[in-house]
């Protein structure tokens, strides 16, 4: 679904993305893990056109985006949640998510008063807000919602642009670990059509959750492979595993 060759990112003297190969499969359950300041959330950045390579390309689907906006690689099936949650606080939950699926349709602001495509937005938003089990906060402001349920919406959002890419960089960040589960558990349970790309620190949820681990260090690809040789590789122990192990 992805693919990257020998992209590179440098901010200045730094190298944050070396000569980075990597592919993120048809219906991946893929994570991203590496130490902090590894260069994760740039590689992101790269992918989704947010930051421009210094070399190197990026294909979806076949199809090289390497210079493609955010905005068109959006449109081509690439979606993301950020590490820091971005929602319309003041709005619902339904309304968010209404934005995102008004926004693919390209019925835009309509929304905001009655249209042909109001009840189609509203009912492929309620179906997603259902499938994240969100249905009770459906009518709840953000602000009213704790931390976990709000990166549920993020997560519900990114799926109202139909991706067939999903990134999410660090979802259960500031979540405490019992609800962290539900997330990560919400998130496993997505139609496979769409391929995840998962940014993680905690392991246990990463190797629940992963059939793939990339293994990222001083921004290069350190070893990749299944969760079982990912855990038996004494290097990323040595370099990363260490503390968990
Ligand atoms: N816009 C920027 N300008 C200069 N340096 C940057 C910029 N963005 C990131 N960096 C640097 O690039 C390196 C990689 O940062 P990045 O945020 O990609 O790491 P990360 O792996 O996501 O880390 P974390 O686990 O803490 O989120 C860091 O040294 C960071 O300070
Ligand atoms: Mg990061």
């Amino acid at each position: 679904m992805l693919e990257t060759r020998t992209l590179c990112k440098n901010f200045g003297a730094l190298e944050v993305a070396r000569e980075l190969n990597f592919r993120l499969e048809r219906g991946a359950r893929h994570a991203l893990i590496g130490p902090n300041g590894a260069g994760k959330t740039t590689f992101i950045n790269l992918l989704t056109g947010l930051l421009a390579p210094s070399r190197g390309s990026v294909f979806l689907g076949g199809e090289e985006v390497t210079t493609l906006t955010q905005a068109k690689r959006v449109k081509r099936g690439i979606a993301r949640t950020f590490q820091i949650n971005q929602l319309f606080r003041g709005l619902t939950v339904l309304e968010n998510v209404c934005i995102a699926v008004s926004e693919r349709l390209g019925v835009g602001s309509s929304m905001l008063r009655p249209a042909g495509k109001r009840a189609e937005v509203i009912d492929e938003a309620s179906r997603l807000i259902a499938m994240l089990k969100l249905d009770e906060d459906a009518g709840r402001r953000i602000v009213e919602l704790p931390y976990g349920r709000q990166r549920l919406v993020e997560i519900a959002i990114a799926l109202g642009l139909q991706p067939s890419v999903l990134l999410l960089d660090e979802p259960a960040a500031g979540i405490p670990s019992a609800e962290s589960h539900i997330l990560l558990d919400a998130i496993a349970t997505l139609p496979r059509d769409i391929a995840i790309l998962i940014i993680e620190h905690d392991m246990d949820l990463v190797f629940r959750f992963a059939e793939r681990i990339t293994v990222m260090v001083s921004g290069a690809i350190y070893a990749e492979g299944k969760p079982a040789e990912i855990a038996a590789n004494r290097e990323v122990r040595a370099v990363y595993l260490g503390n968990a192990a």
